[in-house]
């Protein structure tokens, strides 16, 4: 059984990525290893895994892991929960902030995964600079899981479950925090989206309408100097103008503790946006017509405003939904449906 659903794992990988012939497929050895994939194109991840060897069985208890209610304190919340593949890996529409344990919610919008091992620091202030530490975080927050590290180990490590997959995965049935991680970031760290009709139409095998080649002139003189081609994220931190919310978040700045940095959030990536509203570190717009106002009208000179966005982004009605229907282009549903990401237990 385990044979037939290792052979079935690969060969849904095979074929997945016959889809678009130019992307380098993952390579399949030893009967049950395969390695993350870098499109055609695309810069090297900034997250290797080479000291993180790639097999199906970590990937498999990564995978168990992420979507394991178990490690929150009322055993209510897993990483699932606020990132729903269905909605991109975010939280959906309904959580503009992120909702944990208790019904407690968090300041921040959840941010869609997908491409992590490119971006060379995650969360909205860049607080975290590895897949592999990431998820520390939100198990002991107490307004996410709310569980010390050590106690999610060890109710871990009690599972019958779990001493088999560790068994699978590792040789033996040993719980460290290093295997912990490393499974989850294998997890997260495939999770690479490519397959959207924008990198149809770089490879080739597609063309954009009228419209949508407009929308990409449109993008190219007006947002891409951050949000840089192929992630469409130069993962930088930078000010957008957005006015200041009741959160008083300072974004950046709580990291470096650096006047420069107040109200720096990082560059979000544009891929998926259809599937990943509300938008903005705080959730607080739930269209991209709603988007396309702020940088023509609604930009706010707060500290640090980025001086490229001071004068706003005017676009006529034709050209916004021109931009927008270039911006559609960018959505990828195949790995949002993806058997391999969807939860188990
Ligand atoms: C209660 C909701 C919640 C839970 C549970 C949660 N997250 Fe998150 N996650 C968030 C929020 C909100 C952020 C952004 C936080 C910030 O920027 O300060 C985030 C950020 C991240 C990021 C950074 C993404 C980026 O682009 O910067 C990763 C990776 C991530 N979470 C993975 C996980 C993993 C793995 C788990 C489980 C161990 C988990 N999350 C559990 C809400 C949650
Ligand atoms: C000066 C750099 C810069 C330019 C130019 C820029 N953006 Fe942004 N954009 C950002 C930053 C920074 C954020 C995150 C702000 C935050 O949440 O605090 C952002 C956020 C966004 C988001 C929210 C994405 C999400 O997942 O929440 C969208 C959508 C967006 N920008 C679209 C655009 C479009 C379309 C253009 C061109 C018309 C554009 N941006 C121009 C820097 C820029």
């Amino acid at each position: 059984m385990e044979t037939f659903a290792r052979i079935f794992f690969i060969f849904l990988i095979i074929t997945s990525c016959k889809r678009d012939p130019k992307v380098i497929e993952p390579v399949v050895s030893n009967g049950n290893v395969y390695a993350p994939l870098v499109p055609e194109g695309w810069p090297n991840p900034v997250y290797d895994f080479s000291g993180n060897e790639v097999s199906y069985d970590k990937f498999t208890l990564g995978r168990y892991l992420f979507y394991e209610p178990m490690l929150s304190l009322d055993t209510t919340i897993s990483c699932g929960s606020c990132h729903m593949q269905t909605f991109g890996f975010t939280n959906g529409p309904s959580h503009p902030v992120s909702h944990g344990v208790n019904g407690l919610l968090g300041k921040r919008n959840a941010p869609a995964l997908f491409n992590l091992t490119w971006q060379p620091k995650l969360m909205w202030d860049g607080g975290v600079n590895n897949i592999e530490n990431q998820p520390i975080g939100p198990i002991q927050n107490p307004i996410e899981m709310h569980l010390p590290l050590g106690n999610a180990l060890a109710r871990v490590a009690a599972s019958p479950k779990y001493k088999n997959l560790f068994k699978n995965a590792y040789g033996d049935t040993v719980v460290t925090s290093q295997r912990f991680f490393k499974s989850i970031a294998q997890f997260m760290g495939l999770m690479v989206s490519y397959n959207s009709k924008y990198d149809k139409v770089k490879n080739g095998n597609y063309v954009f309408t009228a419209s949508e080649n407009s929308g990409y002139t449109i993008f190219k003189n007006n947002c891409a100097v951050c949000h840089s081609e192929p992630l469409f994220s130069d993962y930088t931190f930078r000010n957008n103008g957005l006015p200041v919310s009741s959160y008083q978040d300072s974004g950046r700045y709580r990291i470096t503790l650096n006047a420069s940095d107040i109200f720096k959030f990082k560059t979000p990536s544009l891929r998926n946006l259809g599937l990943t509203a509300p938008y903005m570190h705080d959730g607080r717009f739930t269209t991209l017509s709603q988007v396309l106002s702020h940088y023509e009208t609604g930009i706010s000179s707060t500290l640090n405003l980025d001086p490229i966005l001071s004068g706003g982004i005017i676009l006529t009605a034709q050209e916004k939904n021109d931009l927008l229907n270039f911006l559609a282009t960018l959505n990828d549903y195949s790995l949002f449906s993806d058997e391999h990401f969807k939860e188990i237990h």
